[in-house]
């Protein structure tokens, strides 16, 4: 390996005691090839072996906490006994690779599909008309009760029980992309004037439902991890500032890390008091080493690697990286960095051994990707 990737291959132990032995993480990646009732597929097995080479830490794709959150065909389950048995073949097959097993768990909220909601009843803070997944037209979503908000709370315990249960090594609170718990922490999705209106009330009745249910359940060095994002486009929406408060409410939980949510490591701050700011930079300032901070987005290349370490966060999380070339840590370690596919091939189906569906999105532009160069 050449010199300047070593700090990149340095343990890290987290708050409960836990080491990842590097700081790769496999970022969480929709696959859509679970089976219909979410339970997990061989082909989701295979691909999960595949992606978590030479890595620290896994994440599985945002797997339910409840049919009624489901927002992606083929996706994963945890939300029943039945969903144990899969669950464990995906947490034992993450742990054969070397790296810490996390399973994803999330609720879609206002972006759930109606069509694979029960009723086709797609519920979230506040009535609104959104797009879901992929989709050209707009569904209608209502807003939950005070009795649905508590349910969705426990479902998220629930699933905490199930992920102990299946042998994961931890679970990642999906706060979000614009899933339920980034919709109650949002102006624009969120606008109820009960008690939940008040934003970091979802949030943090999340985090302290799955704190509670790993101090009752789980082992000490079970790894409890809350992604957000940052800003968001929508008006009025989550700014740098608002971020901020939500960043200081999550210090003082117990948990093992943070993952900010972006497509690029190195953006900057859209608007606001902190405009043209690059926000990684903001929130490793704000975070102050208290917890290590994943840093995210549009690292594909071993220079990609370098600058990205650059930025002083202390794990780097790989989505489409790896989704492009499932060995590049591996070749990193071995000094092979040169070799790493670092762009997406829409003529080479064979090139990047993706499952179909994956392959089908990227040639179809669903997700951008940059190109042969
Ligand atoms: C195919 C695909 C599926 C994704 N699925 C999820 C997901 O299930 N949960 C999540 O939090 N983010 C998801 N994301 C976002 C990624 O985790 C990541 O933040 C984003 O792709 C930027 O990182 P990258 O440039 O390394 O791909 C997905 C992204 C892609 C491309």
């Amino acid at each position: 390996m050449k010199e300047a990737f070593q700090p990149l291959f340095q343990p890290l132990t987290l708050a409960n005691g836990s080491t990842l032995k590097n700081r790769f993480v496999l970022a969480p990646l929709t696959h859509t090839i679970s089976n219909e009732d979410g339970t997990v597929s061989d082909r989701e097995v295979a691909y999960m072996d595949s992606r978590t080479k030479g890595i620290g830490l896994g994440i599985t794709a945002a797997s339910y906490t409840n049919v009624e959150g489901q927002a992606f065909p083929g996706q994963p389950s945890i939300s029943k006994d039945e969903d144990i048995e899969g669950l464990r073949r995906i947490a034992e097959t993450i742990k054969a690779n070397g790296a810490k097993a996390v399973v994803q768990i999330h609720h879609g909220g206002v972006k759930s599909l109606p069509n694979l909601v029960p009723n086709g009843d797609v519920k979230g803070p506040s009535e609104v008309d959104t797009l879901g997944f992929f989709n050209k037209e707009p569904h209608h979503a209502r807003a939950m009760t005070g009795d649905e908000i508590q349910q969705a709370i426990k479902d998220f315990g629930h699933a905490t029980s199930l992920a102990i249960q299946a042998g994961f090594d931890g679970v990642e609170i999906h706060g979000a992309n614009h899933y339920l718990i980034h919709q109650f922490f949002s102006p624009y999705y969120n606008r109820r004037e009960d008690m939940w209106g008040e934003p970091l009330r979802f949030p943090m009745a999340v985090v302290d439902e799955v704190v509670r249910v790993v101090d009752e359940e789980g082992p000490e060095d079970f790894i409890i991890g809350y992604r957000f994002s940052p800003e968001e486009a929508e008006s009025p929406g989550i700014t740098m500032s608002r971020t901020k408060c939500l960043v200081d409410a999550l210090i003082e939980k117990p948990l093992d890390y943070l993952h900010v949510s972006l497509g690029d490591i190195h953006s900057v701050t859209r608007e606001g008091e902190y405009q043209g700011e690059k926000r990684i930079s903001l929130l490793l300032d704000w975070i102050d080493n208290r917890m290590p901070l994943i840093g995210v987005g549009s690292i594909y290349s071993g220079q990609d690697v370098l600058d990205a370490h650059a930025t002083g966060a202390p794990l780097l999380a790989l989505g489409r990286g790896l989704l492009f070339d499932p060995a590049l840590v591996e070749k990193i370690e071995s000094g092979r960095e040169e070799e790493i596919i670092d762009y997406f091939d829409p003529e080479r189906e064979d090139k990047h051994q993706l499952p179909e569906e994956l392959w089908q999105a990227f040639a179809a532009g669903h997700y951008p990707s940059p190109k042969k160069h």
